[in-house]
Formats: C-alpha cells, sequence, structure tokens
C-alpha cells in the first residue's frame, strides 16, 4: 500500500485530496491544522489505521518536526508528500498608498513559501525511503510573474512565486536522487481561504482532488520537466 502525507487537510483542497487518496487504497497521514473541524475526524471512522492524523501547523519548525516523528512511528516510508497548506489574507487590497504590512506578509511567506520547504526536509527521511520519491506542490497562478493580474494581493502572490522558486531549487537538488515533481495551479475553487466556504468560485475541491490526485500519482512529464499545470490538465507559464 502506497503511503501519502498531505499539508493542510482539514478542509478545502487537502480534505478533499485525503478523501480521494483514501478512496483509491491509499494510506495517508494527514497534517492537522484545526482542532475542531469535524472532517478528518469523520474520515477516520470510516477508514480506520489508513488514516493517520497529525498536528501540523506548517509554519513552526516545531511542529514540523514533531509531526515528522509522529508519522515515523506509523510508518518507515512516505512515497508521495502534497504540499498544499496556504493562506491567504484579509489585508490583500492593502497597497503602497494606503500602506502595506509587512508583518502579515512575512506570516504568509512563512507558512505559504518555506512550509513547503520545511515540510520536505523533515519528512525526507521518510520519503528517502518512498517508492515514488514525489513531492507535490499546490501552488497558483498568482505566483506567476507572467500570468498573475492581480493589482495588489503583494503577500500571497509573492509568496507563491517564492514557492514556485523554492520547488524548482527541490527539483534541481532531489531529481539526481531519483525524486519527481508535480507543480499545480487548482483553479478558482469554493473553498475556506477567507475563514468561511467561499461562495464565489469556478470549481468545488472535489471535483479538483479527482484531476489533481490523478495527476500528482500518474507517470511524469516525457522529458522530466518541471511544469505546472491545472485540474485540466493545461500548461501555465510560471
Ligand atoms: N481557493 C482557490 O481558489 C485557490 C486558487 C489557487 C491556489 N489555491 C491553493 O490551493 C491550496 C489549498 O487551498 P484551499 O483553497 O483548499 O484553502 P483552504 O480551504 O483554506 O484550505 C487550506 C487548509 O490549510 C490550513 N492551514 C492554514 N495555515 C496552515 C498552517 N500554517 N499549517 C498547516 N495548515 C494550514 C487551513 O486552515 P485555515 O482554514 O484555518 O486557514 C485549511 O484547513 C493552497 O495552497 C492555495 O494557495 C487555492
Amino acid at each position: 500500500m502506497h503511503t501519502a502525507l498531505v499539508t493542510g487537510a482539514d478542509r478545502g483542497l487537502g480534505f478533499a485530496l485525503t478523501a480521494r487518496l483514501l478512496s483509491d487504497g491509499w494510506r495517508v497521514i494527514a497534517g492537522r491544522y484545526l482542532e475542531d473541524w469535524p472532517e478528518l475526524p469523520a474520515l477516520a471512522e470510516r477508514y480506520g489505521e489508513r488514516l493517520v492524523i497529525v498536528p501540523l501547523d506548517i509554519g513552526s519548525d516545531e511542529s514540523v518536526h514533531i509531526a515528522a516523528k509522529l508519522a515515523s512511528a506509523q510508518t518507515n516510508s512516505v512515497d508521495l508528500v502534497i504540499h498544499n497548506a496556504a493562506v491567504s489574507t484579509p489585508l490583500k487590497d492593502l497597497d503602497l498608498r494606503g500602506g502595506l504590512d509587512y508583518g502579515d506578509m512575512k506570516r504568509i511567506y512563512n507558512i505559504n513559501a518555506l512550509g513547503m520547504l520545511r515540510v520536505t526536509e523533515a519528512f525526507l527521511g521518510l520519503t528517502d525511503a518512498g517508492s515514488m520519491k514525489r513531492q507535490c506542490v499546490v501552488s497558483s497562478e498568482a505566483g506567476s510573474v507572467e500570468r498573475c493580474e492581480r493589482r495588489a494581493w503583494y503577500g500571497y502572490c509573492m509568496s507563491k512565486a517564492a514557492l514556485n522558486m523554492g520547488t524548482m531549487r527541490l527539483y534541481e537538488q532531489l531529481r539526481p536522487e531519483g525524486y519527481t515533481f508535480r507543480l499545480f495551479h487548482p483553479g478558482w475553487m469554493k473553498t475556506y481561504m477567507s475563514g468561511v466556504k467561499s461562495e464565489e468560485g469556478e470549481l468545488e475541491a472535489d471535483e479538483v482532488a479527482e484531476a489533481a490526485a490523478r495527476y500528482f500519482v500518474e507517470p511524469g512529464e516525457a522529458n522530466g520537466r518541471l511544469v505546472m499545470r491545472d485540474w485540466s490538465g493545461k500548461e501555465w507559464p510560471w
């Protein structure tokens, strides 16, 4: 049985991916960030030991290391990691004229950009022992220098651009060791990035998760290129 780690698995796309992989027969280590959100515990009742829930704040060195230790107590290897957790901000419209909030931007960068690196490093022993050695990174068109059209959203857009660069750096270092990578733009989803379920958006997390799970699991690009694809398989500039 293959084992995956999913960060930000409480709700939104992370939860939908967790449910999808479980129904496809995977064992999933689900990073739990919200103590009182009921969806993961409900899934645990259905899937028993195939769902391992670990507390995980990807913005905290300590939390990530404890999560890796807890995971190591349950499994000797992790085949696939889905770096999904990220935050947005209610301060996204702040701009140069109105004044930027550097504390908020540092918070976003720490989670959205450094979180992926932190998790990759802490789980390296488990992924080195995995059969797939696959790192899947949920990014966004918001991080595409060529395509992003937002007027402000400095912290979020810059954090996703840095996430893309971090993925490229990992690709250069780990690909020679047999690692493979997936970079993903999910599209505009009705999820919880504002703190409540969004009524706006074009896609439900479940339908995106179905496409994403296929993309994450299937064999790679013919020439091993690192590309960003969306839920429909379309390639995006990043
Ligand atoms: N929604 C979209 O339209 C859209 C578009 C492009 C890309 N994306 C990307 O898709 C991914 C999934 O987002 P989503 O839309 O499913 O958002 P979501 O519904 O907010 O889900 C993200 C989950 O990660 C959790 N989280 C927040 N901070 C965390 C931390 N420090 N450590 C671990 N988990 C943390 C969130 O908790 P809280 O709810 O408490 O924050 C939430 O449970 C993100 O990488 C996002 O940037 C989303």
